[in-house]
């Protein structure tokens, strides 16, 4: 069994998606006093009842400085971004939340030498110039929306930091994640959520994608999982230092219909693709994770059938 240090660990945006269930993962590892969960969102954070929590804005420098430094914070897990869909809205604040708080926070991890940062990626590195099949770790990446600027803008980032300053900063470039446990942040990959809430609610389902548009996607848990695993590996086993390709199922609007139609005959679909259709177009349909599976061991557990029986089973009883 692995052993690992009692270490403070910072979460930033924890009461988002992913947070919900990253900080309930590091709490099982580090005990609910190691872990503070934090977010700019007073109310969304009162579901962390088993951990310390703190409101907090990214882009308060000194704020975000004096809580690690009070706190003897030792890991930090940036997770407040902007997200794809809500980011074309308004891009200009995209670009500076997304941004501004990640230089703040690498910075702050050269001057109080942190032992580690995570901050996630995304597909959305990826543009239509890309090879759309099995994307390549490294290949063309010419994003067209802002939050894909500002992920891959990102990422040169990271490296920088790591080859310039040691600072040990590790990423992932998460495709579109789905889980039961709290309402997506205004993704393109959110209608693959917002699918199972309508068929156990016994409602129609309009798709804002056509029916034949795949994307890559994770299960949650297996999201979880990834993060874990990078984060616990070896530093030399982390070869990659801008972010790494990660992948586990692809499916289209159809698909997941389907596997959901098996467990509800009656549900029923119909599609109206919006503005959300030409991101989803410039994004590849599969990913090459084998960088990934290669330097720490990746593997997903969770295909298409099996997360629908999953959400499906839980989601029913599951309260917000
Ligand atoms: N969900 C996905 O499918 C997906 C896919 C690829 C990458 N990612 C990345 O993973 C990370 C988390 O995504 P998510 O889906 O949980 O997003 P989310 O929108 O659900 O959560 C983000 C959280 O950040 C908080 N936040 C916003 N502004 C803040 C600020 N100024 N200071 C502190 N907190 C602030 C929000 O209140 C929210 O709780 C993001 O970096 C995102 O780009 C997510």
């Amino acid at each position: 069994m692995l052993s690992f240090t009692m270490e403070r660990v910072l979460i930033i945006g924890a009461a988002g998606q992913l947070g919900s269930e990253l900080t309930q993962a590091l709490v099982t590892i580090y005990g609910g006093d190691n872990v503070i969960a934090t977010d700019i969102q007073p109310q969304a954070l009162e579901k962390f009842d088993y951990c310390r929590t703190k409101v907090l804005d990214v882009m308060d420098k000194e704020a975000v400085k004096g809580l690690v430094k009070t706190e003897n914070v030792k890991q930090i897990y940036h997770l407040a971004a902007v997200l794809s869909a809500t980011g074309e809205k308004n891009p200009l604040f995209a670009w500076q939340l997304n941004m501004d708080s990640l230089l703040s926070v690498l910075e702050l991890a050269r001057e109080e030498k942190l032992d580690k940062i995570y901050w996630p990626s995304s597909i959305a590195v990826f543009g239509p110039n890309t090879p759309k099949v099995n994307t390549p770790q490294y290949c063309v990446k010419e994003p067209n929306t802002v939050y894909g600027i500002s992920k891959q803008a990102g990422e040169r980032w990271c490296e920088y930091y790591f080859q310039k300053y040691g600072v040990d900063v590790r990423s992932l470039r998460y495709p579109g994640l789905i889980g039961y446990k709290s309402l997506p942040g205004g993704g393109t990959t959110d209608y693959a959520v917002d699918i199972y809430h309508k068929a156990i609610a016994g409602e129609h389902f309009v798709s804002f994608l056509k029916e034949d548009t795949y994307l890559p996607m994770m299960y949650m848990p297996d999201a979880i999982k990834a993060t874990l695993n990078l984060m616990h590996a070896p530093r030399e086993n982390v070869k990659i230092r801008s972010s790494y390709n990660l992948a586990a199922i692809s499916f289209s609007p159809k698909e997941i219909f389907e596997s959901i139609k098996i467990h509800y005959p009656d549900f029923s679909i119909s599609y109206a693709p919006d503005f959300r259709q030409a991101i989803a177009d410039s994004w590849p349909d599969s990913i090459d994770d084998s960088r990934a599976r290669e330097d720490w061991g990746w593997e997903h557990e969770y295909s298409l059938e099996k997360m629908t029986e999953d959400i499906l089973k839980h989601l029913p009883s599951y309260s917000f």
